[in-house]
């Protein structure tokens, strides 16, 4: 891979594709680590006297209202606290870039193009050309978009020569030893709201895994298909994904474990209840996992929280847990936006060595070894 740290590239426009899908509360970033994890890149690219144009995705745009909502906006103004820096409002249009003398432009969210048309998302090879005549080199820091060939994250590889960020080299040489797969207990923790969001890797992740535990809102649907009442709590009513999860059960039964501790609210009050005292009303917002079931393990991937850790009175599984596993002599991974929030706000920021600012990509490069857009990348791009 041709990485910026060892190609030094100067005296270039720069297309530069981040991932800035952070958590926003009222027009305000709440938790900022995946744009620190790039200000290395942005700087460098900038001191070697480039014109650095960023792009980068926010949510998912399916409609006109969902623009409102999905403004890279709020980061820009965090990004302002770092470099000087211009924002493009509107990524059909980067007219301004040429216009002005400023050296740094936020582009804003790639994927506004999704609407009214599918553009971004379906790796429009248009759009991608429209953007790269606005620079001579394509770089991309965006590790936890690499598993979406998108116009921004592939496409654009037709066009400019491309290299890799300081980011995505750190992810790559970070996670070898789980792609690797050769410490064994390897153990993998599984969290997260919805099961239909997972259930396409979980298969490749049992492949390598020696014991998968599941946790979050993901596993309500995997009792539910082996008939334990979960009550009003949220499952997914999908027929392919209940399928799915029954073969998946049926497969690798053994190597599947769980929480058997819940936090649930019954009638407004917060119960914790073993898993068959869950009654038809009740609804689980949080579950606690036995240590016992991963202390033997030589390496450990968590991907997803256990319950709704931002609420005081479910935040106990993702604490525990994090605690347990800050304690463990086990190599210990954390993946995911949400997930790495959490180890922020609950108070581990100094207690893990590897965070990945990936979720979905980094499950996916964990269960397959691959990523879509550097396989794209390496069949269609310039390098
Ligand atoms: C993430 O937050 O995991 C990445 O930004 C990818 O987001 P997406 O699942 O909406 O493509």
């Amino acid at each position: 891979m041709n990485y910026i740290s060892s190609n030094k590239i100067e005296n270039k426009r720069i297309l530069l594709r981040c991932d800035f899908n952070v958590p926003v509360k009222n027009n305000k970033v709440v938790d900022d680590s995946k744009i620190i994890r790039s200000i290395d890149t942005i700087k460098l690219l900038l001191n070697n006297n480039n014109k650095v144009i960023i792009l980068s995705h926010f949510g998912r745009i399916k409609s006109e209202d969902d623009k409102i909502n999905n403004t890279l906006y709020p980061v820009y103004e965090e990004l302002k606290k770092y470099i000087d820096i211009d924002f493009i409002s509107d990524p059909f249009n980067l007219d301004d870039i040429n216009n002005s003398n400023k050296l740094c432009f936020l582009v804003e969210n790639t994927r506004y193009t999704d609407v009214p048309e599918k553009k971004e998302s379906i790796n429009d090879l248009e759009l991608s050309k429209y953007w790269s005549q606005f620079a001579d080199v394509f770089v991309i820091d965006a590790f936890a978009s690499l598993h979406r060939a998108h116009s921004s994250t592939a496409g654009i590889s037709n066009y400019l020569k491309t290299y890799f960020g300081l980011l995505v080299e750190e992810e790559i040489n970070n996670l070898e030893p789980l792609i690797n797969n050769n410490k064994h207990p390897f153990t993998v923790i599984m969290g997260g709201a919805k099961a239909s969001d997972k259930i396409k890797i979980i298969e490749g992740i049992l492949e390598r895994c020696d014991k998968l535990i599941l946790t979050g809102g993901i596993l309500n649907t995997f009792l539910k298909v082996i008939g334990k009442s979960v009550g009003k709590s949220l499952v997914s009513d999908d027929e392919d994904v209940l399928e799915s999860v029954k073969n998946i059960l049926d497969k690798y039964e053994n190597k599947i474990f769980f929480s058997n501790e819940f936090k649930i609210n019954r009638n407004n009050e917060i119960l914790t209840v073993l898993l068959d005292e869950i009654e038809d009303n009740d609804i689980i917002y949080d579950n606690l996992i036995n240590n016992k079931i991963f202390t033997d393990s030589k390496i450990i991937f968590f991907n997803g929280t256990c319950g709704m850790y931002e609420d005081n009175n479910y935040k106990s599984g993702t604490q525990s847990l994090l605690k347990d596993l800050s304690h463990i002599e086990s190599d210990v991974y954390i993946g995911g936006g949400d997930t790495v929030t959490a180890v922020n706000t609950l108070g581990f920021n100094n207690e893990f060595k590897y965070l990945s600012s990936g979720g979905g990509a980094t499950l996916e490069y964990v269960a397959y070894g691959k990523l879509k857009a550097l396989e794209y990348i390496k069949e269609n791009g310039v390098i």
